[in-house]
């Protein structure tokens, strides 16, 4: 049985319920591009909001984190990986958690124990040392050398704000050294693998700490890693989960893994994960903002390393790797089945494209840097790349590295932003990961969406459903099918039943039901996949009934008045609406 499986197995022998895992992309959580964690999309029901499936959870999470793209190319980064992870919602507290971790690694994975060095929370100046964690590991027989006591590295929250707690890391000896008597985590031969978080404080954005009202546990658990782990090997990439991939890389580049470790590591990552992104149901496409932006960087730069393998580029490659991936993974997640040909299409759509312009661009770089006065690259001819050659400026980055030549990345960005009205740098804060707002706001936002959804089905026809949604406090966004361009009539006449919904003061009611319930009340239920046995169904009036998470406000006439400031197109066949509630 696979690492996923046992642990799923032993939590639900311990009362806990599997929950799906939720997608790459967040749906209305505008401060990340990418789910990072498997907490992140259980933040409200940390909170405190109750949760369908109970107060213990497990599940595996598909997780991206995008500050390490660079970094892509050693043993161990990668930009998708999956976390496995418990949850106690105000359920038990440290000593479960703590009593069940080690039985989980030292009875399911038979880790010996004098492979395992633990650290716990030393306190600090708002924070006691945890001494209750400490003394559950005394009592489970890890020595006292063993356990390292350190403040920073012991207290998680995801980016800036939010629920957050001190926790207590487990680390694994990997390496045939002697195992030291005292454990020290910054001894890079301990490896961490599980980190157990006790979410007992909301950490507010003004950096005030407040209790949560119930106490939570939050685990996570790398697969790639523990795999490798269990696997004896000290190469991720030469971990079981990588090895079919490798050797498909094999297969298509005629070369063998050894002696070209960095360029296949990084051409099986970045695949996996343009896979992962482009099946995701929130259909993102490669671009220069966003999460399409991230698309085409790891896609354009494992189109440079197959170049770098002399793989011939018009070839399938990049076709039969991903037939490889979705071969792998379809068995846990069902979008790599529905959306298999959205991702072999954008693969290859995003490969034509660069590759008109690679091998050109390539030679220019030779050129440029061939009559470099000094070793500094300007923003003008990294601008030159990027726009006329389509190299993302990282790219141009990592060529010149190579080189021992250094760009001027300031001055591009400062040209970037000059030239483009939609600037990535202004979504850069999104990479440090955070939480959503559930501020007022984005609540009536979310209400607002609904009505829209209806009104265009009345005024475009009953075809118009949800596609992608997008809430900031400033704004909604809304995309749907439709062929054409909306008139100035329809676009009058959306807002005008949506301005009268709003007065007609339409309570919104909740209700939780079963999905097949679900369906058979008519709700609209897009997206069903992604949801848990038991659902909630918002009902605006009789205008809208739809499955959802919420929250919403509790009456349309909360709402204010409502206003279509942009229409335009997404991409083919799909239309964006952007609206404000003023
Ligand atoms: N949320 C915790 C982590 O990501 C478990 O490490």
């Amino acid at each position: 049985m696979n690492l996923k499986d046992l642990y799923i197995n032993f939590f639900i022998s311990k009362g806990h319920k599997q929950i799906p895992s939720a997608p790459v992309v967040p749906e209305n959580d505008p401060s990340v591009l990418f789910n990072t964690a498997g907490m992140q999309p259980l933040i409200p029901y940390l909170m405190g909001e109750k949760h369908p499936y109970g107060t213990r959870l497990c599940d595996y999470q598909k997780c991206i984190r995008t500050v390490d793209l660079d970094t892509v190319g050693d043993t161990y980064h990668h930009t998708f990986f999956e976390m496995l992870g418990n949850w106690s919602l105000g359920d038990y507290f440290k000593e479960e958690a703590i009593s069940w971790s080690f039985e989980f690694l030292t009875k399911v994975l038979n880790i010996p124990i004098e492979r395992l060095g633990v650290t716990v929370f030393a306190g600090n100046d708002l924070i006691p040392f945890d001494e209750e964690a400490y003394s559950i590991w005394r009592r489970l027989g890890i020595p006292e050398s063993r356990i390292a006591k350190t403040a920073d590295d012991n207290f998680w929250i995801a980016g800036e704000s939010g629920p957050c707690g001190p926790d207590t890391e487990m680390f694994y000896f990997r390496s045939d050294d002697e195992i030291p008597d005292t454990f020290d985590p910054e001894d890079e031969r301990w490896v961490e693998i599980w980190n157990d978080v006790f979410m007992q404080y909301n950490k507010k954005s003004d950096g005030s700490i407040e209790e949560l009202p119930h106490k939570n546990v939050d685990t996570g658990m790398g697969v790639e890693r523990t795999t490798a782990i269990l696997e004896g090997v000290n190469d991720n990439y030469a971990s079981s989960i990588w090895t079919p991939i490798i050797e498909e890389l094999e297969n298509v580049s005629g070369k063998s893994y050894r002696g070209n470790e960095e360029s296949m590591r990084i051409i099986a990552d970045h695949i996996r994960t343009a896979v992962f992104i482009s099946a995701d149901y929130a259909m993102i496409k490669p671009s220069n903002t966003d999460q399409g932006y991230i698309l085409r960087r790891l896609i354009r730069r494992a189109i440079r390393h197959a170049k770098k393998l002399n793989i011939p580029i018009e070839s399938n490659w990049e076709e039969r790797l991903a037939l490889k991936i979705i071969d792998l993974y379809s068995q846990y997640y069902k979008e790599l089945i529905d959306n298999k040909d959205v991702v072999l299409e954008v693969l290859a759509t995003e490969k034509k494209k660069f590759n008109r312009t690679l091998e050109k661009g390539l030679r220019e770089f030779e050129k440029i840097i061939g009559h470099l006065s000094d070793k500094t690259l300007d923003k003008d001819l990294a601008f030159k790349l990027y726009d006329t050659y389509g190299f993302p400026i990282e790219l141009t980055v990592e060529l010149a590295k190579e080189q021992g030549i250094s760009v001027d990345t300031e001055g591009f960005k400062e040209k970037f932003k000059a030239h483009q009205e939609l600037s990535r740098a202004g979504s850069a804060h999104k990479f440090k990961g955070g939480l959503a707002g559930d501020s007022e706001i984005e609540t009536r936002y979310h209400t607002a969406t609904h009505l829209l959804n209806a009104a265009l089905k009345e005024v475009i026809g009953p075809s118009v459903h949800q596609l992608g949604s997008n809430i900031t406090v400033e704004r909604m966004r809304f995309d749907f099918p439709c062929d054409h361009k909306l008139t100035d009539e329809e676009k009058e006449k959306v807002e005008t039943l949506v301005n009268n919904w709003i007065a007609a003061a339409y309570p919104v009611k909740k209700e939780e039901m079963s999905k097949e319930e679900a369906v058979a009340s008519g709700a609209e239920c897009m997206f069903l996949e992604r949801y848990p046995d038991i659902v909630t169904v918002y009902s605006i009036g009789d205008v809208s009934k739809e499955l959802c998470g919420g929250p919403h406000v509790k009456n349309t006439s909360e709402l204010g008045h409502f206003k279509i400031i942009k229409e335009e197109s997404s991409s083919a066949g799909v239309r964006r609406i952007k609206a404000v509630l003023e």
